[in-house]
């Protein structure tokens, strides 16, 4: 069986340990940032990145095989401005993530982790709120969408009690191009969403 091209759009910093400035890789590295944590098959990437040319996007993923097909999806479609970072999302945003640098993140059905033993593992808790608003630009967003209602309300109440850093906004609707292939697989649930801006 032939073997599946690896993606040309990934980005591999020489150095891992340091922030890391993600927007020199782009063509436009002047364009706002915008990124998208577990970007799965890229779906939502390709789309927004056709419908937005003058903002760079970044997905970042933790497998290989999602980074290579979402990356293969956006080089057929001729996507300068998107590129690819495979890693923890949790150790991207809190150790190379730049202060003061990203426009928009979205987080489109991150992984509930829906035993009780593996809460642990669920990407949004107060540390990760503290990256997250070092690395927004002020005025920047949070966009978040999933089917796991539990999780959605954790999260929701977590940002809402955090109320000094963050301020809800009309929520993210994505149009028909960009809903991710987890939104399709779940267009039968209902899906929580939210949105919120830095203050
Ligand atoms: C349920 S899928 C959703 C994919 C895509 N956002 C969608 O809506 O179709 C969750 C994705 O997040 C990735 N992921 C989960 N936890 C992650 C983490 N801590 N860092 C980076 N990627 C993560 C998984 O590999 C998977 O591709």
């Amino acid at each position: 069986m032939a073997k599946k091209k690896k993606t040309t759009l990934r980005i591999i910093p020489q150095n891992w340990l340091d922030p890391y400035n993600f927007k020199a890789d782009f063509p436009h590295p002047e364009y706002p940032l915008e990124v998208d944590i577990g970007s799965g098959k890229g779906r939502f990437l390709a789309a927004r990145s056709a419908k937005f040319p003058e903002i760079n996007f970044l997905g970042i993923e933790r497998q290989l095989i999602r980074i290579n097909s979402s990356g293969r999806r956006c080089e057929r479609a001729g996507r300068e401005n998107v590129r690819l970072f495979r890693m923890e999302g949790f150790y991207a945003i809190s150790r190379m993530m730049p202060s003061d640098y990203v426009s928009n993140y979205y987080f489109f059905f991150p992984d509930p982790w829906p035993k009780a033993r593996h809460e642990n593992n669920r990407l949004f808790n107060p540390a990760f709120m503290d990256a997250l608003h070092r690395t927004l630009i002020d005025g920047g967003g949070l966009h978040i969408a999933t089917d796991h209602l539990p999780y959605f309300e954790e999260i929701h109440a977590l940002l809402k009690s955090d109320d000094a850093r963050f301020e809800e906004i009309e929520a993210f609707q994505p149009d028909d191009e960009e809903r991710t292939d987890f939104e399709l697989i779940f267009s039968h649930k209902e899906i929580g969403r939210c949105s919120f801006r830095k203050i």
